[in-house]
């Protein structure tokens, strides 16, 4: 796995420490261990099945043989509060991969489920650890929904796959070696200003949400029309009255009105 992964990348840093595992309980809670090791300022973990995969808002996330799980452990030197940033980063360079290497367009539900025809393709879980010197490292977690056929019932509306909208099969070496490529590139963007002001036209232009109404779910619920992000990555969304709120990702989910897009 490591060899094939490494004969896709053309990177100039990411990508030279890959640790890969057929089982793991998470390629996240692995590569967190690798980052307080204090051993490689970056690592790539990658597993072919998990026993104890992760999702967001504490969720598991299920992870039989034949789908991409794969964790980015990077050290940057970046102020704390501009880390939540690199999820949406990572989203953007994960439509880009995925576009690179099977043509299938995607989109982003805001702030990082990378989605296609309503369903959701993939998850990312950004984990950061912040010490008395700021940042400590961020991990990313990247699932992908690549060769699974059949969903359970409570998943089936939501999720959906590369082979089941392609009718191909998906060699994950090639897309985690393609995605290291995308997010490098990506993620040099975002660090000359630490914020997304040079990507956001990018991500705006994928963003499925845009335009449309959309549910804001966090100690209540509100109705309003989402227009965008914003450099610093937060979601703007005008309510009945006129009134633009600056949505901050987190705890807040926002859906459409009708289901999960
Ligand atoms: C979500 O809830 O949408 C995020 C899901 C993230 C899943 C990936 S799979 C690889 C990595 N390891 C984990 O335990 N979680 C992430």
């Amino acid at each position: 796995m490591i060899e094939q992964i490494k004969k896709y990348t053309k990177t100039k840093w990411l990508g030279t420490n890959i640790i890969y595992e057929e089982l793991m309980d998470s390629t996240n809670t692995r590569a967190k261990m690798v980052g307080g090791e204090n051993v490689m300022k970056q690592a790539v973990v990658v597993a072919k099945r998990q026993t104890a995969g992760r999702g967001r808002r504490g969720r598991n996330w299920i992870s039989p043989e034949g789908n991409c799980y794969f964790s980015i452990l990077i050290k940057p030197d970046i102020q704390v509060e501009n880390a939540p940033v690199i999820t949406l980063v990572a989203a953007l360079a994960l439509t880009q991969a995925i576009k690179n290497v099977t043509e299938l367009d995607t989109q982003i539900k805001w702030p990082n489920d990378v989605v296609v025809n309503g369903k959701k393709l993939c998850g990312i879980l950004t984990e950061s650890s912040v010490g008395n010197d700021g940042l400590e490292y961020v991990v990313i977690g990247i699932g992908i929904n690549a060769n699974q056929k059949r969903f359970d019932l409570e998943l089936e509306s939501m999720a959906t796959s590369i082979i089941l909208q392609t009718n191909q099969m998906v060699d994950c070496a090639h897309m985690i070696g393609e995605f290291l490529n995308c997010f490098e590139n990506t993620f040099e963007v975002f660090l000359d200003k630490e914020d997304m002001t040079d990507l956001m036209d990018r991500y705006n232009s994928l963003l499925v949400n845009r335009n449309r109404e959309v549910r804001i779910i966090d100690r209540g619920e509100r109705i309003g029309t989402a227009i965008g992000i914003n450099e610093k990555g937060e979601l703007l969304v005008c309510g009945a009255d006129g009134d633009v709120e600056t949505v901050v990702s987190g705890e807040v989910s926002v859906r459409g009105l009708y289901g999960y897009v």
